[in-house]
């Protein structure tokens, strides 16, 4: 048991201390014995000493203890450093044979093998597969795997695991067996194996060479019906990374399955895919247009995974950023090519603000190359996955198309099955894109957000204009001063009077701190439009005026840049007011108007560029987060959008009515520009708008319309409020993916009581602590209600504080994600950040603290 003293100072890894293996293990064969109470693990490890060192075997186990140790078929002496494994051996060769016992069902951490709705599974990534076996649990030891498996076969008729499907047969006592074995080499953070009651929706895919590759998603039968769409985006993503990547799958057997009980959104074991039931089942009445979208995005970033991830993995986990970062870039590019890029790009920009933009602001920030952690699940963040991204992103900017294919066929093909680093990815980048990223590489190590200052001046009557940028990049924790970065800038200038641009799109890389670029053939005062397309992860700031910005709204001819102009315009609205008081709404409400009224733009497009900027993100803007002031001024500018423009809101509203269900970018689109019209109906007080929602609540013949009613309806006051809650709540009190929405629509209401209904939440029958998505609905949602969690009294702290430590003893790693929000009281006044403090100091003076939660706390109180 740990106590108060041995939480103390767990250990810190750093990257600089990596060392190669001292053994590899080139091949295992793993014997499971299945059953949810005791599983019993025999592993055969066929294990060869890499390089001089003639030191023993050192093996990871985690919670293990070994019933037996066998080298080359006799009993062996061996011995315990703490969780791992010591085996003295002479040679140069040896197989050593290991039996443990583990109980599945009573894994609540959600890491190794557990139990999922009556079924077992697993997940390894990061440190989870010592928790299974003793093993040198560390990405860059490449093992061959052959797994057999043996179980009940009623309880679990269907035994899968990666690589080919080799054996099968029955035994007595109502048992059976299979055999599987993968023919690449991989991490162990890539095993996996399943054992169920699932049923399966097969599809094929011949890959451009000619293989044919079986499918299958695997979910309950109940949920048979709802695996269409992933199966779908399974073959588009197959063919997709043919023709763009080039990149063909490489086995027979393609499987995914679907379980309950995840910790993230789902894992890329080769071969096995194993995810989130959220990121695979729908169906129209229960799944929203984003939850297909995020299903397609999902099962494409794991597909995209067997080479940017499995093909070639990572020497060390401090290198995470080199699959991730990676992958989420595949992932996106991917997903604009299969609706509107634009749209796209708008949604992934505001994750980045959303997510990583204050994780970069916070204690917590750090490069997407971490330097040490204390436990790496903490470091899945948005800024090694989306900052990643971005990062992958600059390089294809400065490469262009050609030169960028070029250098990544030189990725895969020089670091095919090897365990490679980001340095390995970047080099490569320079060689075929025949460029030098000396500096860039500061990418990599430097955190923090650079902030670009941007202002251009032009005289009356000269013919030329001339731009100076400035660029910092604010200290972070244990990186007090910065050099200055490689920022990929796409920038244009229009003519005001006619909406014409003064040349084409130019890409300007600003490397210096201070720069100057002057522009000929420009006879008047320009409009500067920058960082276009969101060509580099920056904060931009300009002198540009009210005007400037409206003006960019309607005429940009980059649609990431005229929303961003809009969002600027909006934001610059709603800190004016925060600071001043009263603000000038009437140039918002204009250029609002106007995008309703250009029917050159897409519907999806629209909805996107109406919508003001978060309470969460106008606080980021600020130098004291003041929630509550944000609130009254960002609902008094939508009651002033709503009322002015109310005409255009029902005509939008009308306009986007659909008689028939379908799936089209367009009609995607036409539902959310429809709820945005709703909501902003209802922000104007109309008296007719409570009515409305409800009537789309209970018409709806899909979950966007009806959640999006619920969710403006959840927003006010009126009687249909609890009605709809309660109509909803019935009609899907089955379907835990569906209540997730239930609990979430109600922790992010705006209203003045959602503190005391969320507080209740955590009482209702439903409401649980052991399965990561209930918790995040509830807890992770009311945590970025920006004024509900910010409640003077305390009172959300507390709430969060308590949650986290309940949860921290069954899943230290999803507990320990939903900290951050605590950390950010550096924000916040005085009073506020004393009440954040003493929560995150209660914290960590637990007994019996996770490590997870530990270095988190630790971090954050700094
Ligand atoms: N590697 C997974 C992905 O991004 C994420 C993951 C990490 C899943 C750790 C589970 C555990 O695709
Ligand atoms: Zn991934």
């Amino acid at each position: 048991m740990l106590d108060a003293q041995t939480t103390a100072q767990p250990h810190v890894i750093r990257r600089e201390d990596y060392r190669a293996p001292d053994w590899m293990v080139p091949e295992i064969a793993l014997d499971f014995d299945l059953d949810a109470a005791v599983t019993t693990v025999h592993a055969v490890l066929k294990v060869e000493r890499n390089g001089s060192d003639a030191g023993p075997l050192r093996l990871d186990g985690d919670g293990l203890t070994p019933e037996s140790v066998r080298v080359d078929g006799r009993e062996a002496e061996y011995h315990m450093d703490g969780d791992t494994l010591v085996v003295p051996l002479d040679g140069a060769m040896h197989h050593v044979e290991t039996v443990v016992r583990i109980a599945p069902e009573r894994n609540t951490q959600l890491m190794g093998l557990y139990a999922s709705g009556g079924n077992l599974c697993t997940q390894c990534e990061a440190e989870g597969f010592r928790r299974i076996t003793f093993f040198p649990d560390r990405p860059d030891v490449l093992t061959r795997y052959r797994v057999r498996m043996e179980a009940d076969k009623t309880r679990y008729p269907v035994l899968l695991s990666n690589g080919d499907p080799v054996a099968s047969g029955d035994l007595d006592h109502g048992r059976h067996w299979a055999e599987w074995n993968d023919p690449f080499p991989k991490p162990c953070y890539l095993f996996a194996l399943v054992a169920g009651d699932l049923a399966v929706n097969r599809g094929t895919f011949t890959t451009r060479s000619g293989r044919e590759v079986q499918l299958g998603i695997w979910v309950r039968e109940k949920d048979l019906a709802k695996t269409e769409h992933a199966l779908e985006a399974l073959k588009t993503s197959m063919a997709w990374d043919e023709r763009v990547y080039g990149r063909e799958y490489d086995l027979d057997v393609f499987n995914i399955v679907a379980v309950d009980d995840f910790n993230f959104g789902a894992m890329e074991n080769k071969g096995l895919n194993i995810f989130n039931s959220r990121y695979i089942l729908a169906d129209p009445d229960t799944a929203t247009d984003q939850d297909y979208d995020a299903i397609a995005g999902v099962v494409a970033h794991e597909y995209f995974h067997n080479w940017s991830g499995n093909r070639i993995t990572c020497r060390d986990w401090f290198q995470l950023s080199l699959k991730e970062g990676f992958t989420v870039f595949r992932d996106q590019s991917f997903s604009a090519d299969q609706g509107s890029a634009a749209v796209k790009r708008i949604e992934d920009v505001r994750a980045l603000r959303a997510a990583q933009f204050p994780e970069d602001a916070g204690p917590l920030a750090h490069p997407i190359r971490p330097d040490s952690f204390i436990e790496i699940s903490n470091f899945y963040t948005a800024t090694i996955y989306n900052k990643g991204a971005e990062v992958i992103r600059m390089m294809a900017t400065m490469l262009g198309p050609q030169k960028f294919r070029a250098a990544t066929d030189l990725y895969f093909s020089r670091f095919d099955g090897t365990a490679a680093t980001c340095e390995d990815f970047v080099r490569c980048m320079e060689e075929a894109g025949e460029i030098d990223l000396s500096q860039f590489r500061l990418w990599y190590s430097q955190a923090g957000t650079p902030r670009v200052t941007a202002s251009l001046s032009h005289e009356q009557g000269s013919d030329r204009a001339l731009l100076t940028l400035r660029q910092s990049v604010p200290a972070t924790p244990g990186q007090p001063d910065k050099q200055p970065m490689v920022l990929p800038l796409k920038l244009k200038l229009f003519s005001e009077t006619d909406g014409s641009a003064f040349g084409p799109e130019q890409l300007v890389l600003l490397s210096d701190l201070e720069s100057e670029i002057a522009f000929e053939g420009v006879s008047e005062r320009p409009v500067l439009s920058i960082n276009r397309g969101f060509s580099a992860p920056v904060v931009i700031e300009t002198d540009r005026s009210a005007a400037d910005l409206a003006f960019l709204s309607a005429h940009d001819d980059d649609p990431f840049a005229r929303y961003e102009a809009m969002q600027q315009l909006m934001l610059d609205t709603m800190i004016a007011g925060v600071l001043h008081g009263r603000t000038d709404h009437a140039p918002v409400i204009e250029a609002v108007a106007n995008t309703l009224g250009d029917e050159r733009l897409d519907a999806a497009f629209i909805a996107e560029a109406v919508l003001l900027p978060s309470e969460n993100f106008v606080g980021d803007q600020m130098a004291t987060v003041d929630p509550d002031a944000i609130h009254r001024v960002r609902e008094a500018l939508r009651r002033d959008l709503g009322r002015s423009l109310e005409g255009l809101w029902r005509q939008a509203y009308e306009a986007s009515r659909a008689d028939r269900f379908e799936l089209t970018p367009a009609a995607k689109g036409a539902r959310r520009l429809r709820t945005v019209s709703l909501g902003y109906i209802n922000a104007g007080g109309a008296p007719d708008a409570a009515g409305l929602a409800f009537l789309q609540f209970e018409q709806a013949d899909n979950m966007s319309d009806r959640q999006g009613a619920l969710g403006v309806l959840a927003n006010g006051s009126s009687d249909k409020r609890v009605a709809a809650l309660d109509i909803f709540y019935n009609r899907y009190s089955d379907n835990g993916l569906v209540l997730d929405k239930w609990f979430s629509t109600q922790a992010l209401s705006g209203r003045d009581d959602t503190l005391d209904q969320v507080e209740q939440l955590a009482r209702h029958k439903d409401f649980t602590l052991a399965n990561p998505n209930r918790a995040r609905s509830l807890v992770g949602a009311f945590s970025v209600n920006q004024r509900a969690f910010h409640d003077a009294s305390g009172r959300g702290y507390r709430f969060l504080a308590d949650q986290l430590l309940a949860l921290d003893k069954l899943n230290p790693q999803t507990a320990a994600k939903l900290l951050p929000p605590l950390g950010r009281w550096r924000r916040f006044d005085a009073d506020r950040a004393e009440k954040m403090r003493a929560e995150l100091e209660r914290i960590l003076a637990t007994p019996g603290l996770s490590k997870d939660m530990f270095e988190q706390a630790e971090r954050s109180l700094k």
